[in-house]
């Protein structure tokens, strides 16, 4: 596994650095980064989880996860785009569901791009899954990141065992429409093989 470190900012620079490798992943604005530092010191005062990879001066990736009720709601979940597929978006993951579990969650959540097959990809090797689909999420006409609809794949991990599996059909992962009534039919999505997700119930 990669060695990185991993922190937990609570100071300025590092919740900058959280705020910037966010931000220039998904190309968004220095504005917008601004915006995001206030946020990230809400979080911090709220007593959220941070997580930032590397260092404020050379931050790697950062993850941000929020408490819920019932369950955990992950916001966002980057790697700097010249360290991707290197093992540190596991590390980030595995700490957040050690923190999780720590704090008595049984339950992780989060939304992805159904065009963003290397996230989901990510997500299923660490053993998560593709539960739900989510219509038009952001209620905007284009998604600037993917640039099509902002359509969303609803993940989840979860400390606990699942049920065993009955059922399992081979869906390409650009059939979104198959994808999209298989998912709000209850069926899920374990792992991606090539171009097939393999989709269970
Ligand atoms: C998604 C993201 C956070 C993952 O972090 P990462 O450090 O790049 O990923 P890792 O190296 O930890 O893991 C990648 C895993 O996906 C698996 N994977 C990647 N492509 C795959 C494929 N085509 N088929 C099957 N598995 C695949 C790898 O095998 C690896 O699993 P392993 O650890 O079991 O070998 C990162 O790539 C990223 O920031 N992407 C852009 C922004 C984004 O999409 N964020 C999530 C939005 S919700």
């Amino acid at each position: 596994m990669v060695d990185v470190q991993i922190s937990r900012p609570s100071t300025q620079p590092g919740l900058s650095a959280v705020a910037q490798v966010l931000d220039d992943v998904f190309g968004m604005v220095a504005p917008a980064t601004m915006f995001r530092v206030g946020f990230m010191n809400d979080l911090v005062r709220s007593d959220q989880l941070i997580l930032l990879a590397g260092s404020a001066e050379e931050p790697l990736g950062a993850l941000v996860a929020l408490r819920g009720r019932n369950h955990i709601e992950m916001p966002d979940m980057v790697v700097a785009a010249e360290h991707q597929g290197g093992g540190i978006g596991r590390r980030l993951f595995e700490a957040m569901t050690r923190w999780a579990v720590d704090e008595g969650f049984r339950e992780i959540r989060w939304s992805v791009s159904p065009s963003n097959v290397n996230g989901v990809a990510a997500y299923l090797a660490y053993g998560a899954r593709i539960v739900g689909w989510i219509d038009n999420a952001y209620g905007v006409a284009s998604d600037p990141f993917y640039t099509g609809t902002t359509d969303r794949f609803r993940g989840e991990w979860r400390a606990d065992e699942r049920p065993p599996i009955v059922e399992t059909k081979l869906v390409h992962h650009e059939d979104h429409a198959q994808l999209r009534s298989l998912l709000l039919s209850g069926w899920q999505i374990t792992r991606r093989q090539g171009d097939l997700y393999a989709v269970v119930r």
